[in-house]
């Protein structure tokens, strides 16, 4: 990818896994970036080593959403808004459900997602070739048992990011989908699943789930492309998953 001079972008979810990977990424590529996050010492690490912002805020929270709008208004504004915070809380079957988990799920994958692009989009319009990029999953497209609260929040996503893409166009903001399978990052199963053991068992015998830096190659791939082309919906899995129920794994 050749070095992107002038471009500028919002990415959520910059403390850990793959938000992180795409700050490194999009900073070494010469992107201007605001990392946002709710963990203030790691964005500041993170800002240290890449020369990005560091901004941490909860993204379900308005006023923190006003405060980073003001602070990319002051420092020269962007032209993307990169939406990856998100996560998954729980395996329970329906019948077992944890209200709270469900909600925080919805919370921050679709409401958090909904804050900061109703936040930046008069400034995406008014640049005249914004993006956004929204980071759902395969959980989007295919349920499996345990996964109902994630997967309706992920699928709640991907509609909202389908609608978007409907209703920008006329001015002329660019609305990617990136929907990737198994990613091995440091949080997502451990927070899901409570305890190590069970994130590591994700993952047992899986020869190359895809990384975090694998994803944010892809991202930033979406966003640096001419703007008048739009990977709408790219769907990322590694090549040992052919399918969300059909995973290679190796047993010796
Ligand atoms: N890993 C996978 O297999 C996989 C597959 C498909 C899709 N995804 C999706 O990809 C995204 C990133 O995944 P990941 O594996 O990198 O996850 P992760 O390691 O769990 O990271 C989640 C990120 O979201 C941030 N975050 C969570 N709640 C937030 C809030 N209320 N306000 C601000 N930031 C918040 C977290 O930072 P703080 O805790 O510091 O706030 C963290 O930086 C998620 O949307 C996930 O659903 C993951």
């Amino acid at each position: 990818m050749t070095f992107q001079q002038g471009r500028a972008a919002v990415v959520t979810g910059a403390s850990t896994g793959i938000g992180e990977a795409t700050v490194r990424r999009l900073a070494a590529d010469g992107w201007r970036v605001w990392a946002v996050a709710r963990r203030a010492e790691r964005l500041a690490a993170l800002a240290d080593q890449t020369g990005a912002t560091a901004v941490a805020l909860d993204i379900t929270d308005d006023d923190g959403v006003a405060r980073l709008v003001q602070q990319v208004t002051a420092g020269g504004g962007i032209d993307t808004l990169i939406n990856i915070a998100g996560g998954a809380r729980g395996t329970d079957w329906v019948a077992d459900a944890k209200t709270e988990d469900w909600e925080w799920m919805y919370e921050v994958n679709v409401v958090g997602t909904m804050k900061l692009t109703r936040a930046f989009l008069p400034m995406l319009r008014e640049h005249g070739t914004g993006t956004v990029l929204n980071l759902t999953s395969t959980a989007a497209t295919a349920s499996y048992e345990g996964g109902g609260g994630y997967n309706a929040a992920k699928a709640a996503q991907r509609a909202m990011t389908r609608a978007l893409r409907l209703e920008e166009v006329e001015n002329n903001v660019r609305v990617v989908e990136v929907l990737p399978g198994m990613v091995h990052t440091e949080e997502f199963s451990l927070n899901r699943l409570g305890d190590k053991g069970a994130a590591e068992n994700v993952y047992a015998g899986v020869e190359k789930p895809l990384t975090a830096a694998d994803v944010a190659d892809v991202v930033a791939y979406a966003v640096s492309v001419p703007h008048h082309v739009n990977l709408d919906e790219i769907v990322v899995r590694p090549v040992a998953q052919a399918a969300a129920h059909k995973v290679i794994r190796r047993t010796n």
